[in-house]
């Protein structure tokens, strides 16, 4: 075969794939990939299915439908507080992952630098080694994910560009304070750089936390790209909805991109979400206190088995580190036979935590677990893995 494009050599199917593929044989639990297969809330399926039966049919403007974006201007200008106020702020895009595409392609050229905090959600890492840009990993560790400042003032080059930042984050749950971001932007502010901020969890959190929009903050909006979408606040992962807020100058920008790469998102569904905003703010507080009951399930069982952990303060994953049950049993020398041993005698898949690091090897203690399941699912996961861990044990 003919050489491919260079931007496709370092391209692998994910080890979150390959866990799903080997788990469909031997038809066990998946707490690896965080698909979200609970139902869709009726009345968004109902709302889809009468546009489908009305012919909305055609594309749709490249940003998205008008009613979708006008609730998308009041949704971030309430709830994040962004100081949003036209819908020419506001695109739709192919899932968040659509907005982060064209934001890559709207914001990079090859070579430019950009910060990535690790452990990192590896589709935004992979996606920046094909547009080509160089990526500089700025260091967190447990217990507290803490954001390491110094660390960030080091990275920086005459040639960095941008900064992401996932909160709450995959794979640690960890969520950024007000504080944090003021800091943050204290930096980006003094050398003229962007954020894109991946806010998909936004309404996942615990222990009275609250989610901070780093563009709600003064001065920030202007450099700031926002990502979010619909895929996990209303488990329609496979719809692929999401969108970008921003300035209006890129949000237009990204506009002309994604109408180049995929002209726009699925007008029925478009119309589907839209009804998203019709629906009681209640359903964000149920949201939230039906996770942290399947958070305290999870966790209080890794807790048991003798993992170590630090409980996530949002997002619906757990990062746990099983080095304290490499003493007593056997199969866990690193994170690919952790996640093995787990799919072998558990029937339970997890990700390898190397997944999320640059370098593996800071990975190879952690697996990552998700708790977007229905609670008896979870609730057998959960029996297996302790049955599993203490039949280890006596082998
Ligand atoms: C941090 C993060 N961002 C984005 C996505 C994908 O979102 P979407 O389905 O809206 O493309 C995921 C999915 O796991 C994620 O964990």
């Amino acid at each position: 075969m003919r050489p491919l494009a260079d931007r496709t050599k370092g391209l692998v199917q994910s080890n979150i794939r390959a866990v799903t593929l080997m788990l469909k044989d031997s038809g066990g639990i998946n707490l690896g990939q965080g698909i979200c297969d609970m139902p869709t809330p009726p009345s968004i399926k109902e709302a889809a299915k009468k546009a489908i039966d009305e012919d909305e049919s055609i594309y749709s403007y490249y940003g998205g439908i008008d009613s979708l974006r006008d609730s998308l201007v009041v949704k971030s200008s309430t709830y994040n507080k962004m100081p949003v106020s036209s819908p020419e702020e506001v695109m739709v895009t192919v899932g968040s992952t659509g907005a982060f595409v064209t934001a890559m392609f709207c914001l990079l050229n090859s070579g430019d630098e950009v910060m990535v905090f690790e452990p990192f959600y590896g589709y935004h890492i992979n996606l920046l080694q094909v547009m080509g840009a160089q990526i500089r990993f700025i260091p967190t560790r447990p217990p507290n994910w803490e954001i390491p400042f110094d660390a960030i003032e080091k990275a920086i080059t005459e040639r960095t560009r941008a900064i992401i930042l996932n909160t709450p984050g995959n794979p640690h749950g960890k969520v950024w304070t007000h504080e944090e971001l003021a800091r943050l932007l204290v930096i980006l502010e003094k050398h003229d750089l962007y954020a894109i901020t991946d806010e998909i969890y936004e309404y996942m959190l615990y222990d009275g936390r609250a989610h901070y929009s780093l563009a709600a903050l003064p001065g920030a909006f202007d450099r700031t790209i926002t990502i979010s979408g619909f895929s996990k606040t209303y488990n329609m992962t496979g719809w692929r909805i999401g969108y970008a807020i921003g300035p209006e100058p890129i949000i237009s920008k990204m506009g002309l991109l994604a109408d180049l790469l995929y002209i726009c998102s699925p007008t029925p569904l478009q119309h589907g979400v839209a009804a998203a905003f019709k629906m009681n703010n209640r359903y964000f507080d149920d949201l939230a206190s039906a996770y942290d009951q399947k958070r305290t399930l999870m966790c209080s069982t890794l807790d048991d088995v003798g993992f170590d952990l630090s409980w996530p303060q949002g997002s619906y994953y757990v990062l746990a580190d099983f080095s304290p049950l490499r003493d007593r049993l056997k199969g866990f020398k690193d994170d690919v036979e952790a996640c093995q041993t787990l799919i072998q005698k558990a029937r339970v898949g997890t990700v390898p935590g190397q997944s999320f690091f640059n370098n593996p090897k800071d990975g190879q203690s952690f697996l990552r677990f998700c708790f977007a399941k229905e609670l008896d699912v979870l609730q057998s996961a959960c029996s297996q893995l302790k049955e599993a861990l203490s039949s280890t044990r006596s082998a």
